[in-house]
């Protein structure tokens, strides 16, 4: 049976240790909660890290033990590797330059040298279980030299590559003083797939500029093979956040959640800690909200979420600090004894419970400076089944593309976040059910059953298409 072995920096399941006991979480993040149902599917497999250092061989034979009962397979790092790789190129290298953050971009020698390091050490994984005629599907920016280092082994073999964030523009990427050794490092693969239409131009046109491979309608011709580039927006399994969403639970959680809000209108969002979602700049224009609309004072609370993530980069800690105190003070200035304008809860949250949020907000308000795509605002909508309720998008996130039917917004303009705001808490309900019908039925359809199987179904062709080629 042919089988797919999907590689990520991070498995589905994060492994925690707690008093000598080994526990085990579901990851947060789109690509965990967006593959995690699929991987199952046959004899898949699934390679990563499990998100902890663990010293002791016992727990890494315990914990390898445990999750290839579970199809998975643990690369465990070392203290300084998570530092270096991880904290370090990958999310103080290639995240800001990715999201457009050049200011907080750190570009150094001994990163650099640990990231190879460390895509060689998930090189080395996969060929302990990859067997001929397995599809090899990497994800992500954490992996950029692994098609190509995979290649070198299995000179034959296929090879996805999906990139979960933006792919920055030419200009942007040409920063990097390691761009040629990316760029070839992607080239391994056969097939190169990303969010958006404009992520795979800017691609290619740094592949045509930096590397001088030019492409014909998203084939790139190396001189040894021929790589297929495209644009694949991913989907959310929608089905089962609309059967949570009908679920007892999720109903028992709303109704138990509503009292606490004293029939307030509830204004929602939902991130992973990063600077790159605009959580300062989307309380700035909360607080411009109430300044501006006193009317609504008492009657409009914003439920915002987020989940503790990469904590022990700089970046993200200044940031939880700064996001506290806004909070802090917008509390303090307009908050009554019987009104608390932000409800701000820094966890994460099971999904029935978020499926309750989901459910009960009138507005969801997804304003990141830039996201590859974000998923949130699809489970948003797939959560509400009884198609009440306002999306505000930023246009900066993939999903825009695909979401005409939300309120777009420019997250730097804080008037326009305003605006948008006054307009969704104001929307008649039939226009509410015409916009969320139309987006229910987009993202129902390109669900990520479908995702997986373009994906898939794409690199067959040009596997296909580069062995016809080879024979003429
Ligand atoms: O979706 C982008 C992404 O970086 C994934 O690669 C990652 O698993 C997720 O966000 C969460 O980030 P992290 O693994 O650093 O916690």
């Amino acid at each position: 049976m042919s089988r797919t072995i999907i590689v990520s920096n991070r498995l589905p399941v994060t492994v925690l240790k707690k008093n000598q006991q080994i526990e085990y979480k579901t990851s947060e993040g789109g690509l965990a909660t967006g593959l995690g149902s699929v991987y199952k599917e046959g004899a898949n497999r699934w390679i990563g890290w499990p998100g902890i250092f663990l010293e002791e061989e016992s727990d890494q034979l315990q914990v390898a033990a445990d999750l290839q009962a579970d199809h998975m397979h643990p690369v465990f790092l070392t203290k300084n590797e998570i530092k270096e790789f991880y904290e370090g190129f990958s999310n103080e290298t290639l995240w800001p330059t990715f999201h457009y953050f050049l200011q907080y971009a750190v570009y150094d020698q001994k990163l650099w040298e640990t990231y190879r390091r460390v895509n060689q050490k998930f090189c080395n994984e996969v060929m302990k279980i990859a067997k001929p005629g397995d599809t090899i599907w990497i994800h992500d920016y954490q992996l950029l030299l692994l098609p190509q280092m995979l290649r070198e082994n299995l000179p034959d073999s296929s090879i996805g590559f999906f990139q979960h964030i933006p792919f920055p523009s030419y200009e942007v990427f040409r920063l990097l003083p390691w761009r040629e050794e990316l760029l070839n490092g992607m080239l391994g693969s056969d097939l190169l797939g990303f969010h958006t239409y404009d992520d795979t131009r800017h691609f290619l046109s740094s592949v045509s500029r930096i590397l001088g491979y030019n492409n014909q309608q998203g084939l790139i011709d190396t001189g040894k093979r021929t790589v297929m580039v495209d644009a694949f927006p991913m989907g959310i399994d929608y089905d089962r956040y609309e059967e949570v969403a009908l679920s007892e639970e999720a109903h028992r959680r709303e109704a138990s959640f509503r009292k606490s809000f004293d029939g307030q209108r509830i204004v929602l969002s939902i991130d992973r800690l990063d600077y790159s979602k605009g959580i300062p700049q989307r309380l700035e224009a909360f607080e411009g909200f109430l300044k501006r609309y006193p009317e609504f004072h008492e009657k409009v609370t914003l439920l915002m979420i987020v989940v503790p993530s990469r904590d022990q980069v700089g970046k993200y800690k200044e940031l939880k600090e700064g996001v506290d105190e806004m909070v802090g003070r917008i509390n303090s200035t307009y908050g009554t004894l019987h009104w608390r304008p932000i409800n701000y809860f820094y966890r994460s949250f099971p999904l029935e419970s978020l499926s309750a949020f989901y459910r009960m907000a009138d507005v969801a308000l997804v304003t990141p400076m830039r996201d590859g795509m974000n998923l949130v605002c699809k489970e948003y909508i797939a959560s509400k089944t009884d198609q009440k309720g306002v999306l505000i998008l930023s246009e900066m996130a993939g999903a825009s593309k695909e979401l005409s039917d939300a309120i777009l917004i420019n997250p730097n303009d804080q008037n326009q976040l305003i605006q948008a705001l006054y307009k969704a808490l104001t929307m008649p309900e039939e226009e509410q059910h015409m916009h969320m019908v139309q987006m229910q039925e987009s993202l129902r359809r390109y669900n990520i059953h479908h995702w997986v199987n373009l994906f898939m179904d794409r690199l067959s062709y040009i596997k296909i298409k580069q062995l016809s080629m080879a024979t003429t």
